[in-house]
């Protein structure tokens, strides 16, 4: 047989992109994340001390900042995970069995394709179903993979965490794992954190998995770095949330009035990004019939970004039925990778 018959037969075996992609619009997820994009604005910045959202980072360009950061010298966090899960994503594979894949907060899938590869090299890939805000993001992405992994299917939730967990379709594998990689979890606060966890447990069998990557304790001579690089990448990031603000809401912040300000607070283990203003001015955002003042010096709280402690978290999530039965980090102990099981 030539080499074309070969490939031939292979193609017309396979389904096309399309019969193996599925996206499900998250309907009341878009209403809320549209009803409430204004009020939590209004909310923080009315409030003293101001705060905004840190979802409202990732607007195309946010997300694309986003990315250029996880490349940086100092952000050490996206390469000790993808080192973690390099090394440990064929053990994971083989604890969990055949397991369809839930992703929150999906992005660009890069992490994900070693666990997809592990799952596929057992002859256990079937289903992804990523979740994230962004829809177009979560097309583009799916059709990348379902290019890359030709028997992989895919179903995507475009919409909130906590819309996509509850209503998420019934399992065609004999078990599941939920993934939250990135340490995105150092966004929430212990309150958020907790009515997250029970999201989660809500979403899964007994059984069932769930994998979280999360930031570690460390000096903080190590983590501020991270947060104040030297091209100033992660300035801009913080500023871009105003320009957000401006293109969505109408705005006039002057970003030259602002800067980035960024510190560890030893005591809540927490990294805190501000935006500060440089002089006393007022802001309008005209489609959100709001006005504001800012003294000089005054700050917006853009972010918080937890840092953990390993059996501190452990122990958390064990009294949440989530109970860590392996646990992963690099040689530095600066990246912990979570697999947990729900026990009854
Ligand atoms: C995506 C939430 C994990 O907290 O390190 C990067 C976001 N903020 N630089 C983090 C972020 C500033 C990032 N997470």
């Amino acid at each position: 047989m030539s080499i074309s018959k070969v490939v031939s037969s292979k193609v017309t075996s396979q389904k096309s992109i399309e019969e193996r992609l599925q996206i499900k619009r998250l309907v009341e997820a878009t209403r809320i994340v549209t009803s409430t994009a204004g009020s939590d604005i209004v909310k923080g910045l009315t409030q003293i001390p101001k705060s905004l959202p840190a979802y409202y980072f990732y607007d195309d360009q946010g997300s694309d900042l986003f990315e250029q950061i996880c490349e940086l010298p100092e952000y050490y966090l996206t390469r000790t995970e993808t080192a973690i899960l390099q090394q440990y994503a064929g053990e994971i594979a083989q604890i969990t069995g055949a397991c369809e894949l839930v992703e929150l907060g999906s992005g660009s899938s890069t992490k994900t394709r070693i666990l997809l590869d592990a799952y596929q090299e057992l002859g256990y890939l079937q289903r992804y179903l990523p979740i994230d805000v962004s829809a177009g993001m979560l097309e583009n992405s799916a059709r990348q993979l379902l290019g890359d992994y030709p028997s992989l299917q895919v179903y995507a939730l475009a919409g909130t965490y906590e819309m996509a967990l509850a209503q998420l379709p019934p399992t065609q594998s004999p078990s599941r794992m939920v993934g939250f990689i990135g340490s995105s979890l150092g966004n929430l606060n212990p309150q958020e954190c907790d009515n997250f966890f029970s999201q989660i447990t809500n979403a899964l069998q007994v059984g069932e998995y769930f994998l979280l990557g999360i930031d570690l304790q460390k000096p903080k001579e190590i983590l501020e770095p991270a947060y104040n690089d030297r091209q100033g990448v992660t300035a801009a990031f913080n500023i871009n949330m105003l320009e957000h603000l401006n293109r969505r809401f109408e705005g006039d912040f002057n970003t030259t009035q602002f800067e980035h300000w960024s510190f560890y607070h030893e005591t809540a283990h927490q990294i805190e990004m501000h935006l500060r203003s440089l002089r006393s001015q007022t802001v309008q955002l005209k489609s959100l019939n709001l006005t504001v003042n800012f003294a000089t010096g005054e700050t917006i709280l853009t972010e918080i970004s937890r840092k953990f402690d390993l059996k501190t978290i452990q122990q958390q999530l064990k009294t949440r039925g989530l109970v860590p039965i392996q646990t992963w980090t690099d040689s530095n102990q600066w990246f912990g990778l979570l697999l947990c099981q729900l026990q009854a």
